[in-house]
């Protein structure tokens, strides 16, 4: 099924389709698959996993049984916390294709920046090199970690994978990364169902308008600044709702409406939080 969602290109001339599926936090094999496999049949053409989210065999399966041929589907994955290093950044990646099933990845990233990112990046840019990883990025870099890994490495980060929706845009870090040339990709693009985010009136009000929901009025909003979206369900209608946001746009007064919600403040965990760095840096025994 065509669902006619754009590319994005990375620097190095690569592609990524702006919509893709998340699956963090889906744990249940058969829930697993069966919200891959909806999505495939949906259209999406991109799935975002993680070692740490324990289900990569899982997406593998699913992705084989679909019949969607590999080569059409962009599958991204995450090196932990506690894989950083120069040798263990590549034994890590080999086990998330062995995981998968396949003998390359669409994208790598950096999940945290966390000790020794700068070893790791080194080790996936060799892999990039290698044709292993069709393009290289990081997740949760803040400004200050992006300016230190370009000043140590050879190849800039193609995306950095972000927490962000209305109450916390990333103004900032959105404007640098656009500057350098690095794709915006938010994760937590629904807020993670927290905090209400999805009744603000202004948002209910913009579906009413519309005639979409207030998640695709998100989706959308995220998709007009020019960012990938990563929507996590495993509900069936939710995934197909969440896909059907290329048939509209916002006016410019609309996305100012949605900017007012801006609050500056994450719901997640900090990429400054030293201590959550230290801890799941540690492998467990
Ligand atoms: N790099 C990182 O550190 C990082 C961190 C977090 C997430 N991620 C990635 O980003 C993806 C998305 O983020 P996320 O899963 O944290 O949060 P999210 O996609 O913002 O929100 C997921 C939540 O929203 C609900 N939902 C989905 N579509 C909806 C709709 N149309 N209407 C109402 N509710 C809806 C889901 O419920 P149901 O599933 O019950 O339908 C789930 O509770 C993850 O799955 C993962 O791949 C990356």
């Amino acid at each position: 099924m065509a669902l006619n969602v754009p590319n994005l290109k990375f620097h190095n001339g690569a592609e990524i389709p702006q919509l893709g599926l998340g699956v963090y936090l889906v744990k249940d094999k058969e829930e697993l698959k069966t919200s891959v496999k909806t999505a495939l049949e949906v259209g999406y053409r991109h799935v975002d996993t993680a070692m740490i989210y324990g289900n990569e065999t899982f997406v593998g399966e699913a992705i084989k049984e679909s019949g969607v041929d590999r080569k059409e589907i962009f599958i991204t994955s995450k090196l932990w916390n506690y894989d950083h290093g120069y040798e263990e950044t590549k034994a890590a990646f080999q086990a998330s294709l062995d995981r998968l099933g396949t003998d390359y990845l669409d994208l790598y990233l950096i999940h945290w920046p966390s000790a020794h990112y700068i070893e790791s990046w080194k080790a996936m840019e060799e892999l990039y090199k290698a044709g292993k990883i069709k393009a290289i990025g990081v997740s949760n870099f803040q400004i200050h970690h992006l300016e230190d890994l370009m000043a140590h490495t050879e190849i800039m980060p193609m995306i950095n994978q972000i927490e962000t929706h209305p109450e916390f845009p990333q103004n900032e870090l959105h404007d640098f990364m656009k500057q350098h040339n690095i794709l915006h990709e938010a994760w937590g693009p629904l807020g993670q169902g927290k905090r209400d985010l999805l009744s603000q009136p202004v948002l209910v009000e913009l579906a009413k308008k519309y005639n979409k929901t207030p998640a695709q009025v998100v989706l959308r909003w995220h998709v007009e600044r020019g960012e990938v979206v990563i929507p996590k369900s495993v509900t069936p209608s939710r995934i197909k709702e969440n896909s059907e946001i290329f048939d509209f746009s916002l006016t410019q007064d609309d996305m100012e409406k949605i900017a007012t919600l801006n609050t500056g403040t994450r719901y997640a965990t900090s990429p400054d939080d030293e201590e959550f760095l230290r801890k799941t840096s540690v492998r467990p025994q």
